[in-house]
C-alpha cells in the first residue's frame, strides 16, 4: 500500500487531465457523426440536456467516492461495503471494463497514429484510396506503430500522476483546443461551409426518435468517461481543498464545448466537400468516417489550398485526435494501475508492466482480427452475425457494460454509501454546497430516475445487441 497517495498538483491540473480523459475520439468523431445524422442542433439540445441532468450528478458520485476513499475503484467498492462479495462485483466491473475499453481503444490510437505520420510525410493521395485503410489495417507497419505507441504511453504511466499524466494534459489539451479552433476557423472560411453550418445550428426535431435519444445519452455517458472507474480513480488524485462539483461542472463544459467545436469542424467540411450530400447516408461508425472519409474531403483541399496544404491539414487534424486520444487511453490504464498499486501492493512500475503485457497480448488479438488470423476474425456469433474479438470487445464492454456500471454506481454511493455521507464529502472544499439546488438535485436524481434509465438502457442494449431484438419492448 501507498504510504503517501499521489495527487494531481493543482486543481487546473485536475481539470486537465479529466478534461484530457473526456475529450476524446466520442467528442471529435462521434459526436459530430450522430449530430449529422440525428438532426443537427436537436440532437445537440438532447445531448445537452443529458449531460447536465444525468451525467453530470454520475460523475460527481464517481469523483467523491474515489476522493473519499482514496482508492481505486476495486478498494472503493470494498471500503465502503466493507467487503461485501455483491459490492464487489461493481468494484471488479469498474476495474475490468475500462481495461477492455483500453484495448479497443488502443487499437484506434494505433490508427490515428499511422495516419497522422501519413499526412505528414505527404501520401494523402494513397491515404485517400478506398481500399487503403482496410490494406493499411491488415499491413505489418500496424505492428511498428502498436510498439511506439506502447512505449509512449508506457512512459507516461511510469512518470507517474503528477510528472506522468497531469504534465501530459497541461502540454496537450492546450494545444489541442488551439488546433482545434484553428482548423474550425480555416474551415468555415471555406466555400459552401455555411450549409453545413446552417445544417448543424437549425434543429430538425423530426429526426429525434427513441433511438436517437438513447444514442445521445450512450455518446454522452461514453464522452464523459463514466462508468470506466476513471473518475473514481483521479477523484482519488484531488486534493481535499477542491470543490468537486466545480471541477466537474469544469469538465463536462469542456467536453461538450468540444464535441460542439469538431461539429462544427466536421459538419461544414463534409458540405464544402460535397454540398449536396444526404448525410443519412454517412455511416454512424467513426471509424470509417475517419479513416476512409476524412481523407477524401481533406485531399479535396487541394484544389484550394495544393497538395501541401492538403496534407498539412490532414496532419493537423490527425495529430488533434491522436492527442485526444493519447490523453484519454493514459486515464483508462492508470484505473487497473492504480487497483494494482493499491490491491496488490504493486510498484508503478511493475504495475505498468505486468498490466502492459496482459494489454499487449489483447491489441494483438484485436489487431489480427480484420482479416490477418481467421481465429480471431470470426470469433464467435451471436444476435445473427459473425463477431470478430475486436467487436466483441466493443460490444460487450463499450455499449453494454458502461450503463450497467453507471447503474451500480449510483445505489452504491446513494444506498449503500448513504446520501448523508456522499453529502459530507461534498461539502469537503465547497463552502456553498450545502442546501444548494445542485444538493438536492443530485441527491434527488441519483436515487430515482437516474439509475432507472441506465437500466432500461442496460436492458435495451442486451436484447438488441444479443437477443437480435428491435428494443427492450420487443419482449412484451
Ligand atoms: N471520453 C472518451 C472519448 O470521448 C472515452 C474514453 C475515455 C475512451 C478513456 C477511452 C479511454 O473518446
Amino acid at each position: 500500500m501507498n504510504d503517501q497517495r499521489e495527487q494531481f498538483r493543482s486543481k487546473l491540473g485536475f481539470i486537465l487531465a479529466a478534461a484530457g480523459s473526456a475529450v476524446g475520439i466520442g467528442n471529435l468523431v462521434g459526436f459530430p457523426v450522430n449530430a449529422a445524422k440525428s438532426g443537427g442542433a436537436a440532437f445537440l439540445l438532447v445531448y445537452a440536456g443529458f449531460v447536465i441532468f444525468i451525467c453530470l450528478p454520475v460523475m460527481i458520485a464517481e469523483m467523491s467516492l474515489g476522493r473519499h476513499t482514496q482508492r481505486n475503484p476495486l478498494g472503493a467498492y470494498n471500503a465502503v461495503s466493507a467487503n461485501s462479495a455483491v459490492w464487489k462485483i461493481g468494484g471488479w466491473l469498474a476495474i475490468i471494463t475500462p481495461f477492455m475499453i483500453a484495448v479497443f481503444y488502443q487499437v484506434l490510437t494505433v490508427w490515428l497514429l499511422a495516419y497522422f505520420v501519413g499526412a505528414i510525410t505527404g501520401n494523402l493521395n494513397a491515404m485517400a484510396q478506398p481500399e487503403y485503410f482496410s490494406e493499411f489495417i491488415n499491413s505489418g507497419s500496424v505492428f511498428i506503430y502498436l510498439a511506439i505507441l506502447t512505449v509512449i504511453i508506457g512512459f507516461v504511466l511510469n512518470s507517474g500522476v503528477q510528472n506522468g499524466i497531469e504534465r501530459l494534459a497541461k502540454v496537450l489539451m492546450p494545444s489541442l483546443l488551439v488546433m482545434l479552433l484553428i482548423l474550425t476557423s480555416f474551415v468555415l472560411t471555406l466555400p459552401n461551409a455555411m450549409i453545413g453550418v446552417k445544417f448543424y445550428l437549425i434543429p430538425d426535431l423530426a429526426k429525434i426518435t427513441p433511438s436517437v435519444i438513447s444514442n445521445a445519452l450512450g455518446q454522452a455517458f461514453f464522452s464523459l468517461s463514466l462508468g470506466m472507474g476513471i473518475l473514481i480513480t483521479y477523484g482519488s488524485y484531488v486534493a481535499k481543498r477542491e470543490s468537486i462539483t466545480s471541477g466537474a461542472k469544469m469538465v463536462a463544459l469542456v467536453d461538450t464545448s468540444v464535441a460542439f467545436f469538431a461539429g462544427l469542424l466536421i459538419l461544414p467540411a463534409i458540405f464544402v466537400f460535397n454540398p449536396s450530400i444526404d448525410t443519412t447516408e454517412l455511416s454512424t461508425s467513426s471509424v470509417s468516417l475517419v479513416f476512409t472519409f476524412l481523407p477524401k474531403i481533406f485531399l479535396s483541399l487541394q484544389t484550394t489550398f495544393g497538395y501541401f496544404g492538403a496534407n498539412l491539414f490532414a496532419s493537423v487534424f490527425f495529430l488533434l485526435v491522436f492527442f485526444a486520444a493519447l490523453t484519454s487511453q493514459v486515464s483508462i490504464l492508470q484505473v487497473p494501475i492504480s487497483a494494482f498499486q493499491d490491491e496488490l501492493g504493486f510498484s508503478r512500475f511493475k504495475s505498468v508492466l505486468s498490466l502492459g503485457a496482459c494489454a499487449v497480448l489483447l491489441v494483438l488479438a484485436s489487431t489480427v482480427s480484420f482479416g490477418m488470423v481467421a481465429y480471431f476474425t470470426e470469433f464467435t456469433s451471436y444476435g445473427g452475425a459473425t463477431k470478430s474479438f475486436f467487436d466483441v470487445v466493443i460490444d460487450v464492454f463499450y455499449d453494454t457494460i458502461l450503463p450497467l456500471n453507471g447503474f451500480i454506481v449510483c445505489l452504491f454511493v446513494i444506498y449503500k454509501w448513504r446520501t448523508s455521507n456522499f453529502n459530507s464529502e461534498l461539502k469537503v472544499g465547497d463552502d456553498g454546497f450545502n442546501g444548494s439546488f445542485t444538493q438536492k438535485y443530485i441527491n434527488f436524481s441519483l436515487g430515482t430516475f437516474i439509475p432507472v434509465i441506465l437500466l432500461l438502457v442496460f436492458l435495451n442494449t442486451v436484447c438488441i445487441k444479443f437477443f437480435g431484438f428491435k428494443s427492450l419492448f420487443d419482449i412484451f
